[in-house]
């Protein structure tokens, strides 16, 4: 019997990539993929259209103040403007993430396409308008586009300064988030209850759940989703490298293991943008690949989600 993945560590699968020469598996079809007009969604209550793939920053993004790394991020930030990206997922309990995320923009071309998200994180009600207000500088902007409960830690307070927010047109949307279902009740009572524009949570090819009901109630409720952790962090798509994509990948037009995660995720009606983190350019080009081409329907996502479960 094989074992669940989430006993995988990131490092066990990386070892072993090593050795395998996986790119040598991609079919022919990998070395095209990109040109054309991009996947957007729509946010139910406004109609705005986004990109379906955003970018996290947790772990990647929190480099602190080495300016070598600072450099190398705002070039993966570059990248994700580059290939059409908006939507930039951040939270004050990311280190120096949102720091460095205000240092790229500040040396980036081409970044009209800013949508910009974060959290509020702290147990104290009154301690919320300061981080916001602090997270704001950090990111040079003049407002977020999106401010969310981090994991609905103390929502019943920091819910009524985001509504006082949004009102005074300070943050355009509000939200909450959660991850890898935690408070999964909750979530779903404020879903029902609270006049929220987004809800944040975790889904993949291996952790679907919430089919059966965030993502139907954030469809029935017009609320708009954003998908966290859809590679569990690195370990899902590690595990899926070591293995050949399925031959029928190029009829989605999937020239790699990200596009194959990523395109089951934001094809689901309900989903409006997944945000994978990342360190690298070019794995930013793999993700941001996903946003071209043929998406699959119903029928092809069960395929997809079998033969991904399959190889674990
Ligand atoms: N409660 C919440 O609100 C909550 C909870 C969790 C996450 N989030 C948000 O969701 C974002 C995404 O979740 P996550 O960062 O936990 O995990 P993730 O996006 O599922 O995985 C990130 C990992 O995937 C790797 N990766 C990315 N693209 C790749 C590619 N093309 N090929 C191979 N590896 C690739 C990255 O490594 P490399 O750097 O080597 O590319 C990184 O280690 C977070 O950054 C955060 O913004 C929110």
């Amino acid at each position: 019997m094989r074992k669940p993945i989430h006993h995988l560590t990131r490092r066990t699968v990386v070892g072993s990539l090593a050795g395998l020469g996986a790119a040598a598996a991609l079919p022919a079809f990998a070395q095209g993929a990109g040109a054309g007009p991009i996947l957007k969604k729509a946010i139910p209550k406004t109609g705005e259209q986004i990109p379906a793939i955003g970018m996290g920053t947790w772990i990647t993004f929190n480099v602190g103040n080495d300016a070598g790394l600072l450099n190398k991020r705002t070039q993966v930030l570059q990248r994700f403007f580059d290939r059409g990206g908006g939507l930039i997922d951040s939270s004050p309990m990311y280190g120096s993430s949102e720091a460095t995320v205000g240092y790229g923009l500040a040396r980036i071309k081409n970044k009209g396409g800013l949508f910009s998200a974060s959290k509020v994180w702290t147990l104290f009600g009154p301690m919320g308008p300061g981080q916001m207000e602090a997270s704001r500088k950090y990111w040079g902007i003049q407002r977020f586009d999106l401010m969310q409960v981090h994991n609905i830690l103390n929502w019943t307070s920091h819910i009524e300064t985001l509504k006082a927010m949004k009102a005074e047109g300070r943050a355009r949307y509000i939200g909450i988030t959660t991850s890898q279902g935690w408070r999964h009740g909750d979530f779903e009572a404020i879903m029902r209850k609270e006049p929220i524009d987004f809800a944040a949570f975790t889904y993949n090819v291996i952790d679907r759940k919430v089919e059966e009901r965030l993502l139907p109630l954030a469809a029935d409720r017009g609320i708009a989703v954003i998908i966290n952790r859809p590679f569990q962090e690195g370990v899902l798509i590690d595990r899926m490298k070591l293995h050949p994509l399925p031959p029928w990948a190029g009829e989605i037009d999937c020239a790699n293991w990200a596009q194959f995660l990523l395109k089951f995720i934001v094809s689901h009606p309900a989903v409006t943008c997944a945000i994978p983190a990342t360190r690298r350019v070019d794995h930013m080009e793999e993700n941001m690949g996903a946003l071209h081409g043929r998406m699959p329907d119903a029928k092809m996502r069960g395929r997809m989600a079998r033969y991904a479960v399959h190889q674990l």
